[in-house]
């Protein structure tokens, strides 16, 4: 299965397992420079692939005098491009250059916020004040540097807290310059970065649509059709529109109707894709097969299991109608991909591997194309906005892939669903009209199976309560409740109650996660 040509330039970070990898990655793209995460096993064939300006050595739970300390190939060091070692990556610099790492005993290690002093100028710490506020999280420390390093800066238990060596391009900082405690970090980073590496900042929206496009041609090349699902996400939408923009009619899409999205979100496909984009988009309505496949289905894993199933079956089908079609399309991003080392010492690399959309078998047996696996989400969004895609869609909140089943709790029914969709509309509705989602993660509504009494007008009724959840999170794995103004919250209530029928109650969620889950299922 090949990929896409990789970017050239750029910066290369060595994971030695630290749990900030992603946002030195990150830090180094708001520069506006390429960078690309990597094992320490695999460090040099990803350098040579590369061909980056600069690397740089991450931080890492281990001690580099353990056993099972993770390494890289000496030979890195000889590529005549600086290195920046951060934290263990300085450790491991200092050690294998001939310098001396020992645990700091006496201190117990440095956790924390710590006051950094520069002990004279440099090219890597220019602009950063002569005393900064900077993050630690070590238990060794660089007892001895190695010959032709100097100090740059210390902290209190710890004597070398910067360090380098300008003549062979090493440099090295035992404090975390990705983290936004560190108070200069950026200024640090961006020295190394632009300055000392001379990395080209030239990743931004424009510059990277015009690589994909270019890099997606030449993958597919001039007769190769590509076939892929479009779920209606920013992820799937954002890679469909690249690829068309590379190969045009050559690339079909599939949408799978499954009867658990949400309103209108059927049409917003179909409009966009089809009169907008002009792109081929066949609309596979499989509302009854879904349904009949979860009839009576009540438990959440099962019903997953299912819907992942079905979609995969329907998707099948629909391909087969494009027997030319040897590529398959998808929004896979780079969070999902990253060579991870384990957390613990050996560099084995886990590759995650994750599908957007529903998870299609390997048994395809086609090439994928995945034009963003190599970038973050809001690099997507951000070139969602460069092609001109809506707000609407680009800056959507999350849904999760088994769409509505997970929000509508116990087992299915048509008229559930259309309970439920009619009252996430609103919530939808009257979030997003009145901009309340700043800030917010997900806003919806929840179905319960239990049914309570109520009194509207002068009939009793016996009807579903509708439960509300709106939290905010900075990546779905924790979460915290969140309030909408009360004026909101009585305006969502009262439509809920007079506009959707079989509804008699409106409850707010005020679970944060955890020990909740976001989703009720
Ligand atoms: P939970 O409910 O686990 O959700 O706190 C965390 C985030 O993940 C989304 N989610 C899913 N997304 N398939 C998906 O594609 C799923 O099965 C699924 N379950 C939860 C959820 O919407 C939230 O943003």
């Amino acid at each position: 299965m090949s990929q896409s040509e990789p970017v050239h330039g750029g910066i290369l970070i060595v994971d030695f397992g630290t749990q900030y990898c992603q946002l030195i990655a990150r830090r180094v793209r708001e520069l506006g420079v390429y960078s690309r995460i990597t094992a320490p096993d695999m460090a040099l064939a990803a350098f040579r692939e590369q061909r980056p300006a600069g690397v740089i050595l991450s931080g890492g739970p281990c001690s580099v005098y353990e056993g099972d300390a993770p390494h890289l190939a000496r030979e890195i060091l000889d590529q005549k491009v600086p290195v920046l070692g951060i934290c263990y990556g300085l450790q491991w610099l200092s050690h294998t250059l001939g310098g001396r790492v020992e645990p700091a005993k006496d201190s117990g290690g440095e956790y924390g916020r710590t006051e950094m002093e520069l002990t004279g100028p440099s090219a890597l710490l220019e602009g950063v004040r002569a005393r900064s506020t900077v993050w630690m999280s070590h238990g060794d420390k660089v007892a001895t540097l190695p010959p032709g390093f100097t100090v740059l800066a210390r902290s209190g238990p710890c004597p070398v807290a910067a360090a380098a060596d300008d003549k062979r391009g090493f440099y090295g900082l035992q404090f975390h310059p990705e983290v936004s405690h560190s108070e200069q970090g950026d200024v640090v980073l961006r020295n190394f970065v632009v300055k000392i590496a001379r990395a080209a900042c030239d990743w931004r929206p424009g510059h990277i649509v015009a690589e994909k496009v270019r890099a997606i041609a030449a993958q597919v090349g001039t007769q190769g059709e590509v076939v892929m699902g479009l779920s209606g996400g920013v992820d799937s939408s954002v890679a469909a529109v690249l690829i068309h923009r590379a190969i045009g009619a050559r690339l079909h899409c599939v949408f799978v109707d499954n009867g658990l999205l949400r309103q209108g979100e059927r049409d917003v496909v179909e409009h966009l894709f089809r009169d907008q984009e002009h792109v081929d988009l066949r609309i596979v309505d499989a509302r009854e097969r879904f349904l009949r496949a979860l009839d009576g289905v009540d438990d959440p894993e099962r019903k997953r299991k299912i819907i992942g199933k079905v979609f995969v079956d329907v998707f099948r089908e629909a391909a087969r109608d494009f027997q030319r079609a040897h590529f398959l399309g998808q929004g896979t991003l780079y969070p999902d991909v990253i060579e991870s080392v384990a957390a613990h010492g050996g560099a084995t690399a886990v590759i995650k591997s994750h599908h957007n959309v529903g998870g299609l078998p390997e048994d395809l047996d086609m090439e994928l194309v995945e034009p963003l696996r190599d970038l973050f989400k809001d690099e997507v969004r951000a070139i969602g906005r460069e092609l001109g895609l809506p707000s609407s869609l680009v800056d959507r909140q999350p849904f999760p892939g088994p769409g509505l089943a997970v929000r509508c709790v116990g087992a299915l029914s048509a008229e559930k669903l259309e309970i439920l969709r009619q009252a996430d509309a609103i919530v939808r509705d009257e979030v997003e009209t009145h901009a309340l989602h700043k800030g917010l993660w997900q806003w919806f509504a929840v179905l319960l199976p239990v049914r309570s009494v109520g009194v509207m007008g002068d009939q009793r009724t016996y009807a579903y309560p509708v439960v509300l959840r709106v939290v905010s999170s900075q990546d779905g794995m924790t979460a915290d409740w969140e309030l909408l103004p009360l004026e909101a919250l009585r305006r969502i209530s009262s439509r809920i109650i007079n506009e959707v029928k079989g509804v008699n109650r409106v409850c707010l969620d005020i679970t944060s996660k955890p020990p909740g889950t976001i989703e009720w299922e």
